[in-house]
């Protein structure tokens, strides 16, 4: 039975006292923030009560389906209890019970607020998508189950994981790593087709619903390029960290010099010339602490060095620009300058 937080929503809906302004999909000034893998979480109306935050990308839904009919798996860390929905009889590893999601949703929109359920991550990373039509399955559960929430699937009976509200959209975190893959494509394909599925659910909801994908700093991303190519991305939140190649250190070090290796410019280019959505914004994903990125702690930047950079590609790309990406929220937390965590730099740097 889908558990059902309508009561108290509509209560805390009511007490809302101030309405912040609204969210700007086209602003170079956003703050996306990555929640739901860090260690001993704070909740997420707490992390919705924060005013340097404009997306929440809440991580991860880390198994995809193998065959149609089957449910997806997740992992919030402790946000959720143990309870899984059952499908005929099995239990599946989709969580029932995360009981402060639905209302931190709640709670991000009253504040301007959006939030996207990110998909994939590092851990584990077998997942895939093999056929179209296993893609489009994939992407319909998602949008009944996480969507819009519609007669038919409630009275169907099937899973609202975080009840009544809805999310904003959809950001795909692919990092598969499959050893052995039956063939070379495996990794990478239909994402366009589950993205494009996505989209067409979400014109015929009439809705603001977006779609953003989290690739490496690599150009082009091994895994992303083919949906990039091929669908409409939103946003971008490029992770220019653990890969000491392209990171935020070679972009700091890079300033001011005719060369870097830091790869903010070869991703406009490359999206210029293969980006199925000519106006995807691209965001400087950023470790939030020395120890969000473990492989590769040189990625992060103080406050001082953050503004350098940012200010510096802002400038070079005012609107190919959106902001900055932070994984991840109780890094963020652990790491206070002067008694404030570090986002709270990065929002008043952007502001
Ligand atoms: C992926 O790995 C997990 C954890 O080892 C396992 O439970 C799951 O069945 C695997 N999924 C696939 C599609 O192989």
């Amino acid at each position: 039975v889908p558990i059902m937080f309508t009561r108290a929503i509509s209560v805390a809906a009511t007490l809302a006292a101030t309405v912040s302004a609204g969210f700007n999909a086209g602003s170079n000034s956003n703050v996306a923030i990555y929640w739901g893998q860090g260690d001993a979480q704070i909740t997420l109306p707490e992390v919705c009560s924060d005013a340097s935050v404009d997306i929440v990308n809440l991580a991860f839904v880390n198994e995809f389906p193998t065959a149609i009919g089957e449910y997806p798996g997740n992992n919030f860390a402790n946000a959720c209890e143990p309870d899984k929905y059952t499908l005929n009889g099995k239990t599946t590893k989709l969580s029932s019970n995360c009981p402060l999601i639905g209302p931190g949703i709640q709670k991000c929109h009253e504040n301007g607020k959006k939030v996207f359920l990110s998909l994939g991550g590092g851990l584990p990373t077998n997942y895939s998508l093999p056929s179209q039509e296993l893609a489009e399955y994939f992407a319909d559960f998602l949008w009944g189950a996480f969507g819009p929430l519609t007669a038919e699937w409630e009275e169907a009976g099937k899973p609202r994981p975080f009840g009544d509200v809805s999310v904003d959209g959809f950001d795909l975190d692919l990092e598969a790593w499959i050893e052995g893959a039956p063939f070379n494509e495996y990794q990478y394909i239909n994402y366009d087709h589950f993205v494009n599925r996505l989209r067409s659910n979400y014109a015929s909801s009439g809705g603001e619903y977006y779609i953003s994908g989290a690739p490496q700093c690599t150009v082009p991303d091994s895994r992303m390029a083919y949906a990039i190519e091929r669908s409409h991305f939103d946003f971008l939140f490029v992770q220019f960290y653990n890969t000491l190649e392209c990171n935020t250190r070679r972009g700091y070090e890079g300033l001011g010099k005719d060369t870097t290796d830091f790869t903010f410019d070869a991703w406009v280019k490359w999206l210029n010339e293969n980006s199925a959505n000519q106006n995807t914004k691209i965001y400087l994903g950023m470790p939030a602490s020395s120890t969000a990125a473990l492989s590769d702690p040189t990625a992060y930047l103080t406050p001082t060095e953050a503004e350098k950079l940012i200010n510096a590609y802002r400038t070079a790309y005012p609107t190919k620009f959106g902001g900055v990406m932070l994984w991840e929220v109780m890094r963020n937390i652990r790491n206070p300058i002067c008694g404030k965590p570090y986002s709270t730099y990065i929002r008043s740097i952007l502001d």
